[in-house]
Formats: C-alpha cells, sequence, structure tokens
C-alpha cells in the first residue's frame, strides 16, 4: 500500500493559524500531514509540531554539505531542525531561479544518500499543453532527473504540478490529474521496474482546495496532494486533512 500525503507548501508566506491543523493531527495509519514553511521559520514550527505527527520540511536545499555556496542551504543544516521532506524542483524554482534537470538531478542524487525524502516536482506548462505535449515534457523531466539514480528510489515522492494550474486557481480536473499519474508512474516502471513505480507515491499539486481536493484524490494514481495558497488558512486546510482522511478510512 502506497503512502499517503497531504503536504502544505507556503512558498514566501505563512500561515494564518496552524491551531486547526495541530488539533487534527491524530494518527491516521498511512497518512503523512507536511508543511513546507520558509527556511527562517523551521525551528519555531518544528517546536510547534514536535507533540503532533505532523512533519517538517523545506523547500529548497543544495547537494554540497557545506562552502562557498552564498544564500544556499545544507541537508545537513536541515536535519538539525528536524526537517524530513524536501521539496526539490519545484517549477518556481525551475521559473523564476532557472533551476535546470541537471542541478535538480544532483539535489535528487545527494538527498536520496540521506534520511531526507524529497518531493519531486515535474509538471507542463501552459503551452506545452495546449500543443498536447504534456507527456513529452514530463517524461523529459523524469528520465533527466532520475537517471542515474542507483538506490533509495523508493523514498522518492514525486508531484505532479502543471504549471498552469499553480496558483491560478484553475486544477487540473481529475481524468487528466489520473491520466498523468498513470504515465509518470509507467515512466518510473521502465526506470525502476514494476515493483518499484507502484511503490511510489505520486501526489497532484495545482490549484488544490476544499473543493476539488476529494474528487482529484479519489482518483486510483492520485497518492495525496500538495497544497500552496489553500495551505495558508489553518481551517482550509484542516478540512483538505479531514477529506483525505475520510477517503482513506
Ligand atoms: P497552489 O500551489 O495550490 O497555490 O496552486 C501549489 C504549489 O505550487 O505547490
Amino acid at each position: 500500500m502506497r503512502k499517503i500525503y497531504v503536504a502544505g507548501n507556503w512558498k514566501m508566506n505563512l500561515i494564518d493559524d496552524i491551531t486547526p491543523v495541530v488539533q487534527i493531527s491524530k494518527n491516521v495509519k498511512n497518512l503523512e500531514i507536511i508543511i513546507f514553511p520558509p527556511f527562517t521559520h523551521l525551528q519555531k514550527y518544528s517546536e510547534i509540531l514536535n507533540k503532533t505527527n505532523i512533519k517538517i520540511g523545506a523547500q529548497n536545499v543544495f547537494y554540497e554539505d557545506r562552502g562557498a555556496f552564498t544564500g544556499e542551504i545544507s541537508y545537513k543544516f536541515l536535519e538539525e531542525f528536524g526537517v524530513k521532506y524536501v521539496v526539490i524542483g519545484h517549477s518556481e524554482r525551475r521559473n523564476i531561479f532557472k533551476e535546470s534537470d541537471e542541478l535538480i538531478s544532483l539535489k535528487l542524487k545527494k538527498i536520496l544518500k540521506t534520511d531526507i525524502k524529497p518531493i519531486f516536482c515535474v509538471g507542463e506548462k501552459e503551452q506545452e499543453r495546449n500543443l498536447n505535449k504534456q507527456k513529452i515534457v514530463v517524461e523529459n523531466q523524469l528520465k533527466i532527473s532520475l537517471g542515474g539514480i542507483e538506490n533509495n528510489f523508493k523514498n522518492i515522492i514525486i508531484a505532479y504540478e502543471p504549471v498552469w494550474a499553480i496558483g491560478t486557481g484553475k486544477n487540473a480536473t481529475p481524468f487528466d490529474a489520473q491520466e498523468m499519474h498513470q504515465f509518470i508512474r509507467e515512466q518510473l516502471s521502465t526506470l525502476f521496474g514494476k515493483n518499484i513505480a507502484y511503490q511510489i507515491s505520486i501526489i497532484y499539486g495545482g490549484s488544490v482546495n476544499d473543493e476539488n481536493a476529494k474528487d482529484l484524490f479519489r482518483e486510483d494514481d492520485v497518492d495525496g496532494l500538495f497544497v500552496g495558497g489553500a495551505s495558508l488558512k489553518g481551517e482550509k486546510f484542516k478540512k483538505i486533512i479531514e477529506i483525505v482522511e475520510k477517503q482513506i478510512i
């Protein structure tokens, strides 16, 4: 059985009030709830969440342990705050900060040698979808960044996040999400074998909210949700978690 994730990516924002989320942090078998605050707030939230089942993640990481890399953060520093997950290859990193598939690959290879698990984001842009190139784009992202990885594949979590759906209020339809998740699993199967591909969780991100969460999560290959904007409102994020919990139990 694949692990289910509900993850909140705060980006360069803070949540209005985490209390509702903390209150529901009961242990649901097979469900992992993760929040990704900005680096500067990792300590604060790792203390707040210390006695809950909610995990803490970082939004980025560099692939070296230390050295002359101004502005970068090593996994060793993240570990000090109890970070268990890290986002790698988010479309905002790719598009605004020009991160390449090759750089993303170096980060993935590094993190897979540690106890931190990567949430590796892939997804096509609007123009690529309009040209029906979404599969080619995502296949390339997967091949370049996952090629050459030799072990711990099972620790990878993939987030399918079509760029046109991020922050736009226009989520992928459950049908389109399922089609892409299934396609991603086929690619993982080619890269790592069927058995491993079946065990890797693939979560959906892009304008997830408390109204579309149920239908998106219902799809067979959608193993969880990656939530941006709606994770900044404690009550809304709580609702999304509860929607997923109900469908698991
Ligand atoms: P959104 O962001 O939910 O605000 O669309 C998702 C993401 O970028 O992870």
